[in-house]
């Protein structure tokens, strides 16, 4: 038996943590049985490592960041997302290694193959099944972060320059991957995504 993995990819401020909510809802009603994860901190081990990577005073040298997201993603898939994919249920998770690929790839301009291959190497090989690329421009990823709170992590403080990069680079994967990518405009009502989402897992289920 071998379930589902399913991603949430997108901009800082692109809405994949509400989206990734209601598909889970929306499955978990339909009498699947559901596991949300996240990268950084989908584990114990995680939330320590998703606090330093994030909230850490000073210097991280961008390779030392790019192996602290493949530590975190080596033991998410290791411990939370394989076990559960071998179960059959289906695994939601907020960002993945196409994360990497962006934000480490494109932002800190890290070859983005090697990027591509630690995480490979960090989780035996695993890719989602479905990946859901919330697309959004930097501006208006600021602008909806900065209408929540007033305090940026490490990432999210980065130049509007930093996240075009980040923004073009997911562009180009899922250009690359179609097969794997939905891209939607995150822009668009929360229930249009929802919707839109949803149909495209009932293929993916059927
Ligand atoms: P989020 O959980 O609020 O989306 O924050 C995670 C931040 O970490 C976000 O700015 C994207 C960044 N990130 C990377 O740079 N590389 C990665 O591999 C992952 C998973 C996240």
């Amino acid at each position: 038996m071998t379930g589902l993995f399913i991603t949430f990819e997108g901009g800082d401020g692109s809405g994949k943590s509400t989206q990734s909510a209601l598909l889970t809802e929306w499955l978990t009603a339909q009498g699947h049985t559901v596991v949300h994860s996240r990268e950084p901190g989908g584990t114990d081990l995680g939330v320590e490592l998703r606090e330093i990577i994030l909230h850490r005073r000073g210097y991280i040298a961008p390779r030392a960041e790019a192996l602290l997201y493949a530590a975190d993603r080596a033991h998410n898939i290791a411990t939370k997302v394989r076990p559960a994919i071998e179960r059959g249920d289906i695994v939601i998770q907020d960002r993945y290694l196409d994360s990497s690929v962006a934000y480490q790839g494109a932002g800190r301009v890290l070859d983005a193959t090697e990027v591509r291959d630690i995480s490979l190497w960090a989780t035996e090989g695993l890719l989602p099944d479905l990946t859901v690329l919330l697309d959004l421009s930097a501006e208006n990823g600021r602008e909806r972060i900065a209408a929540t709170r007033d305090v940026y992590d490490r990432l999210e403080a980065e130049k509007n320059d930093f996240h075009e990069r980040v923004r073009n680079s997911f562009l180009a994967l899922a250009e690359a991957e179609p097969g794997r990518f939905i891209v939607l405009d995150a822009t668009d009502p929360i229930e249009t995504i929802a919707a839109a989402i949803q149909t495209r897992v009932v293929a993916l289920l059927a």
